[in-house]
C-alpha cells in the first residue's frame, strides 16, 4: 500500500463546493493500493479578513511537502472594501504557482460527445475538437515587474511589464513541443502578438525555431492572438497543441472553455515537470461569487482537474477511468435538467465505484 499525500485548498466561493466532489471522486477512483490521505488547508478570503494571513511561509512550507494538491478556487466577493482585488490571487494562486514552480500551465479543451457548444453545427459538426494549451505558468505580465507612480493625480503612471526570459520560455517551449510529439496530429501553435510585442514576440519565436529542430516530426504554426481568437470560433479544430505566454494563454482558455460547453467543464493542471516541487490541479474557473453557496456550481471541471492529477502521479488507468466516467455521465445528462453539485459529483463516483 502506498499513500497519496494530498493537500487540499478549496479556497473562496464554490471553490468548496466543487472541491469535495472531486476528492469525493478521487478517493473512489485512486488505485486500490493507494492511499489518498488528504490534509485540508484553510486559505482564502475567510481566513485573510479575519487574521490578515494570505499564505504563511509555514503553510507553504507544509504544502510543499506533499504529492499534489487539489485547488478549488480563489478570490472573495466583488467590491469587498477589505479585501482588495489581487490580495488572494496574487498572495496565494500565484504566490503557489511561483513558488513551486508551476511553469507549464496545462489547459485541455475537447468538445465531449453530447455536450453543446454555442458554435454552430457548421463549425463544430463532424470535427474532432480536441487541444491543448500549453500556458506559462511563471513570467509574462504576471510577475508583479510593475509599478505606479503619481497615484490618484491626472499624472498617474502605471506600469506592468512583461518578463521573458530565456530559460523560462525555452523550458515550456520545449515541453509543449513533447506533448505535441505525443500526439496523433503532432501539430504545435505558437500564439502571441510578435508584430507590437517584438521584444517578448523575438525570444518566444526564436526559441521555437531552435527547439523544432529537436522534434522534426512536429509542424510548426504561428498566430497573432487577435487572429488565434478569430479562429477560435470559427474554426477550433484546426488546434493541437497551443503555447503561448501566461496572460494570452489566461484569455484563451476561458474561451476555448466556453466553446466547449462551458466554464465548468474545464480544467487545469499547474505542473511542475521537473517534480522539484507538487504540481497543483484546479479547475480553470474563479470563484463563482455570483453561485456560490447554493449548490448549483458544476463539479465537473474540478473532477476532470482530478483526473489530471492521478495522470501526473502516474496513475494514468485511474485518470482515464474517471475522465470515461465523466464522459458518460456528459453524455446522459438530460437536456433541460439541472443537477446540484453533489449529485453531479455523486453521479460521477458511482459510475467508479
Ligand atoms: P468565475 O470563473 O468565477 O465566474 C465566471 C462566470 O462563470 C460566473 O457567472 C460563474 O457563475 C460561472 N461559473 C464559474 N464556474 C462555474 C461552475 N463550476 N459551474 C457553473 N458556473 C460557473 O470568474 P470571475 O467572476 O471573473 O471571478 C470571480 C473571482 O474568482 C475573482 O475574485 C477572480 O479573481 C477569481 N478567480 C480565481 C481563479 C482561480 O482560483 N483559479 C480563476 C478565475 C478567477
Ligand atoms: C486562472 C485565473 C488566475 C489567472 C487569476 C485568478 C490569478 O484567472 O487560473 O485562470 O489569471 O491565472
Ligand atoms: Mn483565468
Amino acid at each position: 500500500m502506498s499513500t497519496l499525500q494530498l493537500a487540499v485548498i478549496p479556497g473562496d466561493g464554490i471553490g468548496p463546493e466543487v472541491t469535495a466532489e472531486a476528492l469525493k471522486v478521487l478517493e473512489v477512483a485512486a488505485p486500490s493500493d493507494v492511499k489518498v490521505e488528504p490534509t485540508r488547508y484553510d486559505l482564502g478570503a475567510e481566513r485573510y479578513l479575519a487574521t490578515g494571513e494570505v499564505l504563511p511561509d509555514s503553510v507553504l512550507a507544509e504544502v510543499r511537502g506533499h504529492d499534489a494538491i487539489l485547488l478549488g478556487a480563489v478570490g472573495g466577493k466583488p467590491n469587498d472594501p477589505n479585501l482588495p482585488p489581487g490580495i488572494l490571487e496574487r498572495g496565494l494562486l500565484l504566490r503557489l504557482r511561483f513558488e513551486l514552480d508551476h511553469y507549464v500551465n496545462l489547459r485541455p479543451s475537447r468538445i465531449f460527445p453530447g455536450v453543446v457548444s454555442p458554435l454552430s453545427e457548421a463549425v463544430v459538426g463532424g470535427r474532432e475538437i480536441d487541444f491543448v494549451v500549453v500556458r506559462e505558468g511563471t513570467e509574462g505580465p504576471y510577475t508583479g515587474n510593475g509599478g505606479a507612480l503619481r497615484v490618484g493625480t491626472p499624472a498617474e503612471v502605471a506600469t506592468e511589464v512583461s518578463v521573458n526570459t530565456a530559460f523560462g520560455v525555452e523550458r515550456v517551449v520545449r515541453d509543449a513541443f513533447a506533448r505535441a510529439q505525443r500526439r496523433p496530429r503532432k501539430k504545435l501553435t505558437l500564439v502571441h502578438k510578435t508584430n507590437v510585442l517584438v521584444h517578448a514576440g523575438a525570444v518566444w519565436w526564436r526559441l521555437v525555431q531552435q527547439v523544432a529542430s529537436e522534434f522534426p516530426e512536429v509542424t510548426v504554426d504561428y498566430m497573432h492572438i487577435d487572429a488565434a481568437m478569430i479562429f477560435m470560433s470559427t474554426d477550433p479544430a484546426r488546434f493541437d497543441v497551443i503555447v503561448t505566454d501566461n496572460l494570452f494563454g489566461d484569455i484563451i482558455t476561458d474561451l476555448a472553455a466556453a466553446i466547449t460547453g462551458g466554464i465548468g467543464l474545464a480544467a487545469s493542471g499547474n505542473v511542475n515537470p521537473d517534480r522539484t516541487a507538487p504540481s497543483m490541479f484546479e479547475p480553470v474557473h474563479g470563484s463563482a461569487p455570483d453561485i456560490a453557496g447554493q449548490g448549483k456550481a458544476d463539479p465537473t471541471a474540478a473532477i476532470l482537474s482530478a483526473s489530471l492529477l492521478l495522470d501526473h502521479l502516474g496513475h494514468a488507468e485511474a485518470a482515464a477511468a474517471v475522465e470515461a466516467a465523466v464522459i458518460a455521465d456528459l453524455a446522459e445528462r438530460t437536456p433541460g435538467t439541472t443537477r446540484s453539485t453533489a449529485e453531479v459529483g455523486d453521479a460521477v463516483a458511482a459510475r467508479l465505484a
